[in-house]
């Protein structure tokens, strides 16, 4: 047998490491962003919302003992993520951590979909992504070691039934084949990139009472007969961030509740 002194529990560890997490204030960006604190990394907070999202994200991460930085930007924006980028190293420390998070929702039969409402989408799931993942890894690059986790969906592996959202569809299938070619272009220079792809999951974007009727639906067409709780997704997040995951990169893992083996 080779080396038996590894700690395992402490492969999970996040202590001394510095995270951006996009979609910081709701939902799954805003767990996760928290779980990462908890589990010792110190977390620079980025959202586009101009309601309390961040500070609330903010004050959990205080409770947890952990600093963070809460960071008003869009992803579309390129400078804004560069700046964001060069904040966060200046009053956190060297970036060895991000989760891209943010991301938008919405539906139109393909037929009738302006191409506005489709590009307004794409420029944020997939180009922002795409932005978003570029500012961080050119700081991972120089402090040589990094690992990102963007958060597609099973939407970018199934049709969802009964959701025209085919921009929605393919912008997730864009994330996982993005963040796959991301991981082979840094293989060598120690930045790991995976995508996690949730199935339907409790947040504001799904459980706003006009979906109530559509809830009902996920839930049944789940084989787990239920919607994901965020808190499902701050394992796999920090599994795949940390030492534990040394060895996986360009993976997709999706946390469906057995969605995708139907
Ligand atoms: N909720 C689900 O069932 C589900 C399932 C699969 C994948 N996802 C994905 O998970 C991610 C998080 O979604 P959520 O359900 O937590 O939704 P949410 O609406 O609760 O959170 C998304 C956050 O992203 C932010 N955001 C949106 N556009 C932005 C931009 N241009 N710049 C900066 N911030 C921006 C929003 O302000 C919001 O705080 C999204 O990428 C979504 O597509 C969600």
């Amino acid at each position: 047998m080779s080396d038996v002194t590894l700690n395992a529990p402490k492969l999970f560890d996040l202590s001394g490491q510095v995270a951006i997490v996009t979609g910081a204030g709701s939902g799954i960006g805003q767990r996760i962003a928290i779980g990462l604190a908890q589990c010792g990394a110190d977390v620079a907070l980025l959202d586009r919302r101009s309601d309390d999202g961040l500070a609330t994200t903010a004050g959990h991460i205080r409770a947890a003992g952990r600093r963070s930085i809460e960071i008003a930007a869009d992803v579309t924006n390129k400078g804004s993520l560069a700046n964001a980028v060069a904040r966060t190293e200046a009053e956190l420390g060297p970036l060895s951590l991000a989760v891209n998070a943010a991301g938008i929702a919405n539906a139109n039969p393909a037929e009738e979909m302006e191409e506005d409402q489709y590009q307004a989408l794409m420029d944020v799931n997939l180009k922002g992504v795409f932005l978003s993942c570029q500012a961080e890894a050119r700081a991972m690059l120089k402090n040589g070691r990094g690992s990102i986790v963007n958060i597609a969906s099973m939407s970018g592996v199934i049709v969802n039934r009964g959701l025209n959202q085919a921009h929605y569809n393919a912008s997730k299938a864009g994330v996982i084949h993005l963040s796959k070619s991301f991981a082979m272009e840094w293989v060598d220079r120690g930045i790991r990139v995976n995508t996690i792809s949730p199935g339907y999951t409790a947040t504001p974007m799904n459980t706003r009472p006009e979906m109530i009727h559509q809830t009902k639906l996920f839930e049944e067409q789940t084989p787990m007969q239920r919607m994901a709780s965020v808190n499902e997704m701050v394992g796999p997040a920090v599994f795949l961030l940390s030492e534990a995951a040394s060895f996986v990169t360009g993976v997709d893992l999706l946390v469906d509740g057995g969605f995708c083996c139907w």
